[in-house]
């Protein structure tokens, strides 16, 4: 449900990519800034895993980083950390980058008890597509700026949805 009058409690949301390292942890980075500069601190709270272990502890992706500075964005103290079940219970909504990561997270939820939560993040962008957040991981640098142009833009729209003005 989206934060209101009527639903006065923080909304908590969590995008999900496969190792943490790039793409969630960009929406996770992008999202934080944009709630500073809405003021909405207190209306919604963000967070990111991966449904990977393989690079658990690490800092986000060095080119991730720096594209996400070269636009004022800062992703300092980021930590990757993997999907865990608990997680079900700890988020309002469960965003994933692409369709292979909504089969990890639904395959952690065999009765789909959590299935409202669990949607492409991308549904929330604004222009059509396919809906994923593509793996810049093994590309290069232009594939990094695309990957922020979209999750910029479909984190701001996000913040309309869920925390209405
Ligand atoms: P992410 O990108 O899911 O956007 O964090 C990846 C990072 C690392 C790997 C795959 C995707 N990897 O296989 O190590």
């Amino acid at each position: 449900m989206p934060q209101s009058a009527a639903n006065p409690t923080p909304v908590r949301i969590l995008f999900v990519c496969l190792g943490n390292i790039c793409r969630s942890p960009l929406a996770e980075g992008v999202c934080r800034h944009l709630i500073r500069q809405r003021n909405l601190e207190d209306r919604v709270t963000v967070d990111s895993c991966g449904t990977g272990g393989w690079h658990v502890g690490q800092p986000p992706d060095a080119r991730m980083r720096s594209t996400a500075e070269r636009h004022g964005v800062s992703m300092q103290g980021q930590q990757a950390r993997q999907f865990r079940t608990a997680d079900f219970e700890r988020f309002d909504y469960i965003l994933v980058m692409d369709r292979a990561n909504l089969r990890a997270v639904r395959s952690q939820d065999p009765t789909g008890r959590y299935a409202d939560k669990v949607r492409l993040f991308r549904t929330y962008d604004p222009e059509p597509g396919n809906h994923e957040v593509p793996d810049p991981y093994y590309g290069g640098t232009e594939g990094f700026e695309k990957v922020y142009t979209m999750v910029e833009r479909t984190c701001a729209a996000l913040l309309d949805a869920v925390v209405p003005a």
